[in-house]
């Protein structure tokens, strides 16, 4: 080989079978983005425990994973829940020794103004969407910590970077797990564990759907009127992400190419926070 071509060969990003064999957790992968990202990632070989509150749809995930000629396993658990977090880290540990992507991306949505938001919801989001990430990698910490490497992949939102009107919880969880993944990303990294946050703009799942249709019904608009006119406005490509979409750059980050992100966020929100 000349020192060219070999130069070139030090050059390229080798994603290829890079995280075969590896071990990951996928929070809320029953439905929309946390099921593609479980699909993703046993498609490049990693062995995934689908976690959900689902126990039907995310059973089925499993399975269909399963038959495809991966491996995944299905574990129930509410993660703002500190038992069921100690059991999902205990089954992964138990089955695979090791946990080397923790995808935090259990959510949900809820709107109401300020005033009429009551503190039961407000607590909920929060306990799904910031205590959760916490308890996750909390627990999955110390595995991490004993392996010399561990990458935690925050699903974050574009309302972790600007604010939206009666969102009050969703958008300040979302901003709280950004904050969580600095924090640790700067304690994680004399132990070789990475933190980022990935931060989409709406993507067509079951949780932007509901979404747009209670819009639609609001404005007496077409579903299709609500997306490119209500939905999409601040963003530059009016356009919802797939889920596939998302599950890509979370495929990317769980490489080692990608490991110098972290404590940051990475937005793919069809220019949204380009204004
Ligand atoms: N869809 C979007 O437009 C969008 C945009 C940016 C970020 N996100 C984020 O992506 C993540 C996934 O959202 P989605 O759009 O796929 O929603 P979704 O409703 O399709 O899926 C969310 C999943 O989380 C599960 N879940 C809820 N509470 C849980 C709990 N306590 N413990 C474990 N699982 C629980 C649900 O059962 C569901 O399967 C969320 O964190 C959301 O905030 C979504």
């Amino acid at each position: 080989m000349s020192t060219n071509t070999l130069e070139m060969e030090k050059a390229r990003p080798r994603f290829d079978d890079q995280l075969k064999g590896r071990v990951a957790i996928v929070t809320g992968a029953a439905s929309g983005l946390g099921k593609a990202i479980a699909v993703a990632l046993a498609n490049e070989g990693v062995a995934v425990i689908v976690n959900d509150v689902d126990k039907e749809n995310g059973v089925d995930v499993a399975r269909s994973i399963a038959a495809a000629g991966g491996d995944a396993v299905f574990q129930f658990g509410d993660v703002s829940d500190v038992k069921d977090v100690k059991g999902l880290i205990r089954t992964a540990i138990d089955r695979y020794t090791r946990i080397d992507i923790l995808v935090n991306n259990a959510g949900l949505q809820h709107i109401a103004p300020i005033t009429e938001f009551t503190v039961e919801k407000w607590n909920h989001l929060i306990g799904v969407m910031l205590t959760g990430p916490f308890l996750t990698t909390k627990y999955a910490f110390p595995h991490m910590r004993a392996q010399r490497k561990g990458r935690i992949i925050n699903m974050g939102s574009t309302q972790s970077l600007v604010s939206a009107e009666f969102k009050a919880a969703y958008v300040s969880a979302k901003h709280g797990l950004l904050g969580l993944t600095k924090v640790t990303a700067l304690e994680g990294a004399p132990h070789n564990i990475t933190a980022v946050a990935v931060c989409p703009c709406f993507v067509r799942t079951p949780l932007a759907e509901k979404q747009i249709a209670g819009q639609a019904k609001y404005h007496g608009m077409t579903e299709q009127e609500v997306v490119e006119k209500i939905m999409t406005a601040p963003a530059a490509l009016k356009r919802l992400l797939e889920p596939e979409e998302v599950a890509a750059l979370v495929v990317y980050l769980s490489t080692d190419v990608a490991q110098c992100m972290t404590g940051s966020a990475v937005p793919i929100d069809c220019g949204w926070t380009a204004r």
